[in-house]
């Protein structure tokens, strides 16, 4: 029974749908307004769905950075991108993305997500999660793309499966550092402290989710540069194949933004991909990085 202190000051439950989409991934949460305080109740059903689901979309958050924030840390600690120049002024824990230039300079990363990849795969801890939330979208395009890894691993024929077995993969931030896939110059050069920042890392090729305990592939195009102790040839054939696999049609969940929506996934379940909108278009979202454990 909660204490007559509680009971008097803790938040109101809210009442809110948890609707799995019908393919692979992903599920959406009517009804929820994250600018209420959310009681412990509300926030273990989000975090089981976030858990089920790999990925939730909540319609319609009219929530401050700051509020984002609120949200994100009672998930863990947040983590700071590497390219201060993108972050929200006054909230360096938001990493803003985004293609618009203002007198003449980028206001955010713009082509943040023109990879598939796992946030934050190249740190020693990778993220457990991250949430965007839309502040200004395009009139076409944009969409943001999330593929299943578990799926992805259990999809692997058995002698691919044996090829990684105990293998490892490094990762690094500069894996496509120098290699702008669409339109402008968005990439800053990394001064020798950020160098420092972002040190390969060495993760296994398949994880386990520390909390659900199941496996997943933790390679991406956008972060892992080749595996370990295998000769750069082979390293690069078996790391093609397992991309091929990672992006089955039948394991994505596209994801087309609505305004004000928030998006939160699991940098452990899934790899992302941003698909981009024409150049002319503006296209504005906050993001948070939960910090992860270290990937076992
Ligand atoms: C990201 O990779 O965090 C950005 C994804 C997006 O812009 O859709």
């Amino acid at each position: 029974m909660p204490s007559a202190t509680y009971a008097a000051t803790a938040p109101r439950g809210q009442a809110f749908e948890i609707h799995p989409f019908d393919g692979a991934v992903g599920a959406e949460i009517i009804g929820l307004d994250l600018a209420q305080p959310l009681n412990d109740t509300d926030f273990a059903r989000i975090h089981r769905a976030h858990l089920d689901h790999h990925v939730v979309v909540f319609r319609d958050q009219r929530i401050t950075p700051e509020q984002q924030i609120a949200f994100s840390r009672r998930f863990g600690e947040l983590q700071i991108h590497v390219l201060k120049q993108f972050l929200l002024a006054g909230h360096p824990e938001v990493l803003i993305v985004s293609n618009i230039i203002e007198q003449g300079a980028p206001i955010g990363l713009g082509d943040a997500g023109k990879f598939w990849h796992s946030d934050l795969s190249y740190k020693p801890l990778p993220s457990l999660g991250s949430m965007l939330h839309a502040q200004e979208l395009p009139s076409e395009g944009g969409d943001t793309l999330f593929a299943d890894m578990h799926k992805a691993l259990d999809a692997l024929p058995a002698e691919l499966r044996k090829a990684i077995e105990g293998r490892q993969a490094a990762h690094s931030y500069t894996a496509r550092y120098s290699e702008p896939k669409f339109e402008g110059d968005w990439r800053p050069r990394l001064n020798a402290e950020q160098l420092a920042q972002v040190q390969e890392v060495i993760h296994p090729i398949v994880r386990t989710h520390p909390e659900s305990g199941r496996k997943a592939l933790f390679v991406s195009e956008g972060f892992t540069t080749r595996i370990v102790d295998l000769p750069e040839d082979e390293s690069r054939e078996l790391l093609a194949e397992l991309y091929r696999y990672s992006v089955l049609p039948q394991h994505i969940y596209r994801h087309q933004w609505q305004p004000h929506d928030l998006v939160f996934w699991d940098n452990r379940s899934l790899i992302h991909l941003a698909a981009g909108c024409p150049g002319h278009l503006r296209r504005k979202l906050y993001r948070t990085t939960i910090q992860g454990d270290a990937p076992f």
